[in-house]
């Protein structure tokens, strides 16, 4: 039994959670959409000084919630990489004067493997191998998890990655920020197949296409070209807009993911980062796969978006395999995983 305190600032939540194992005892998130709203999307100033601001109160919280001493703590993780990088280093500055001061091992975690462990914690029975699919506002990607701590990436975006095409999407539709969660309320309302709208492929130099790897800028363009067009012929039809963006990625990301999983013999799928949020991604996956004989999982949605949690799982695993971080580590802006 390992009990880990860890602390996420890679964006625009500042958040610090404690987990036992694979069970959270507390889970704080304090989001700064709010305050980014305004300026359209995250400015990343801005986004430090607010971690700045809210990490002490966070931190307490934490510790009140979980009804914890800092004896009954063994480790302190924290997200190195990648992120904005005067983010991270609130992060890292805090995760390293408390390990320092409590005298615990420093556990430094990359980002993309803290979404992976967000279906251990909501998943209890899940164990690998399984395929991820990781859809975030950064990263794309399929990932082969082969074994705890063992990845292999499958598959990736070669531009825009999912939860950015819908941020982007977004703006054009005049739906404002943070764009997937708008997008997705707007689409409820509208005709997934009113418009027919280019799935991104990849061209293989030897002719045919990448089967694993994705492109949305291409799907971008055509709904602003869309959208120019239609916005002559009176007011936009921005459900309709919506619902077919969001059928149309919906179904680039579960036919690419389910192909992966047939090709590399993967019997379970789980999906990670905030596109899993996405309804139109949960109801197609989980109809197809089923079908496939394939299991598919997706966190509970507080899950899927970023949270310490999920750090604070995979800082149980480096924990217990003695992974432990020197106290001069760095953050990092770009770091695959
Ligand atoms: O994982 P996350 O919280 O932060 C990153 O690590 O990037 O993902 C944020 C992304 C944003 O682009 C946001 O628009 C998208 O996830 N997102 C969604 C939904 N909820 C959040 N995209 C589509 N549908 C949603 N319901
Ligand atoms: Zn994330």
């Amino acid at each position: 039994m390992s009990t880990i305190l860890a602390i996420e600032t890679s964006c625009d939540e500042t958040s610090v959670a404690i987990v036992k194992n694979r069970h959270i005892l507390s889970n704080i998130v304090a989001s700064q959409i709010d305050v980014h709203r305004a300026y359209g999307g995250v400015v990343p100033e801005v986004a430090s000084r607010q971690h700045l601001e809210v990490m002490n109160v966070c931190l307490e919280e934490a510790l009140q919630e979980g009804s914890l001493g800092w004896d009954q703590i063994d480790g302190v993780a924290v997200t190195v990489a990648p992120g904005l990088v005067g983010a991270l280093f609130v992060g890292l500055a805090t995760a390293k004067t408390l390990a320092m001061v409590h005298n615990k091992p420093l556990l430094g975690i990359h980002h993309l493997e803290g979404h992976i462990y967000a279906s251990y914690l909501s998943e209890p029975t899940l164990k690998p191998p399984f395929l991820c699919l990781l859809v975030s506002g950064g990263h794309t990607s399929l990932i082969a998890v082969r074994d705890y701590g063992s990845y292999e990436v499958l598959g990736g975006t070669r531009d825009d990655a999912a939860g950015e095409a819908f941020d982007k999407t977004a703006r054009l539709l005049g739906l404002g920020y943070p764009g997937g969660p708008a997008i997705d309320r707007a689409a409820k309302l509208g005709n997934p197949f009113a418009y027919s709208l280019p799935e991104g492929k990849v061209s293989h130099p030897d002719g045919g296409y990448y089967p694993y790897e994705f492109s949305f800028s291409g799907l971008k363009t055509a709904v602003s070209r869309l959208v120019k067009q239609l916005e002559t012929q009176g007011a936009l039809p921005v459900n309709d807009l919506a619902a077919s963006f969001q059928e149309t990625v919906a179904r680039s990301l579960t036919h690419r993911a389910i192909a992966c999983a047939l090709e590399h013999s993967l019997s379970t799928i789980v999906v990670g980062g905030g596109v899993a949020a996405n309804r139109s991604l949960r109801e197609k996956l989980t109809a197809m796969g089923t079908e496939k004989g394939l299991k598919v999982h997706f966190p509970p949605m507080r899950l899927c978006t970023d949270n310490a949690a999920m750090i604070a799982c995979a800082g149980v695993q480096h924990y217990q395999r003695n992974e432990f971080s020197p106290l001069t580590i760095s953050a990092n802006s770009r770091l695959s995983l």
